[in-house]
């Protein structure tokens, strides 16, 4: 591993290495956005290159699009696939159910789609993405720009039922203008500090009308990753209660290093 990677990631990095080795030939992948994702596809690349594995990725973003098609990763649409072997992503926090918090990179609305439809999600993250209990980091919900704050408005009017700590609501901003998704919608972000009841809150933000998804998955993850710095990965399995460590071991002159510009 290069000296010049960061801790975060070296631990991004080894557990994306590890997540790949899950991958059989012949699979049809979900491929995550996000820095710790894009380890993934550069990781499942890496892989193609060296060992002519056989596989298809379907991309939850067209930044991710454009990763696999530079590190000759196979795309195609969920259309054509239509049911996925496996889906690898990043997450912005899990808790001990694995119950996420995606959304950060705003890509929450093709990712959680992406997810439903495989038979396996595995989460790759740094140690620092598990907490006890969601909403440390703010959540991220995507909504219609038709009528936006009459949207905002009821979702603050809902958080007061809520049980959070905290209920600040923020339109997630590209500069000076509201960010816009690759589904032409906006971002709010809902700063709550601590979600007492994720299953609730997930319910009944999405009965919202202008809410088009929420950055909240429950009972979609089966397998978190998480890297440390060091090169150790734990890797914890919710369905079969295990957890293991492992020590992914590489090479300097990784070519997945190089400079893909
Ligand atoms: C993208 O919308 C997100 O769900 C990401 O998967 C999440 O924000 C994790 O991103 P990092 O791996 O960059 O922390």
């Amino acid at each position: 591993m290069p000296a010049d990677l960061s801790p975060i990631d070296k631990a991004k990095f080894v557990a994306a290495r590890r997540a790949v080795e899950f991958v059989q030939p012949g699979m049809k992948l979900g491929l995550g956005t996000g820095s710790t994702a894009a380890w993934m596809v550069r990781c499942l690349g890496e892989r193609i290159r060296e060992e002519g594995l056989k596989v298809v990725g379907v991309p939850t973003s067209t930044r991710t699009a454009e990763l696999a098609r530079q590190v000759g990763v196979p795309i195609t649409s969920l259309d054509d696939a239509k049911w996925l072997d496996l889906t690898i992503d990043g997450a912005d926090e899990f808790d001990p159910d694995l119950a996420l918090i995606k959304g950060g990179g705003a890509a929450l609305l093709q990712e959680k789609i992406v997810a439903t439809a495989s038979d396996r999600m595995i989460v790759i993250a740094d140690a620092a993405k598990e907490v006890a209990a969601l909403g440390g980091f703010p959540l991220p919900v995507e909504i219609i720009p038709f009528g936006w704050q009459t949207t905002k408005a009821l979702i603050e009017e809902l958080l007061v039922s809520m049980d959070v700590l905290n209920r600040d609501v923020t339109l997630r901003m590209n500069g000076d203008r509201p960010l816009v998704t690759d589904e032409a919608n906006y971002i709010v972000d809902l700063h709550l500090q601590r979600i007492g009841n994720p299953r609730q809150l997930s319910l009944v933000l999405n009965q919202i009308p202008g809410v088009v998804e929420n950055g909240l998955f429950i009972d979609i993850c089966d397998i978190v990753v998480i890297g440390h710095a060091d090169g150790r990965v734990t890797v914890r399995d919710i369905n079969a209660g295990t957890e293991s460590d492992d020590q992914v071991t590489f090479a300097p002159e990784d070519n997945i290093f190089a400079n893909l510009d």
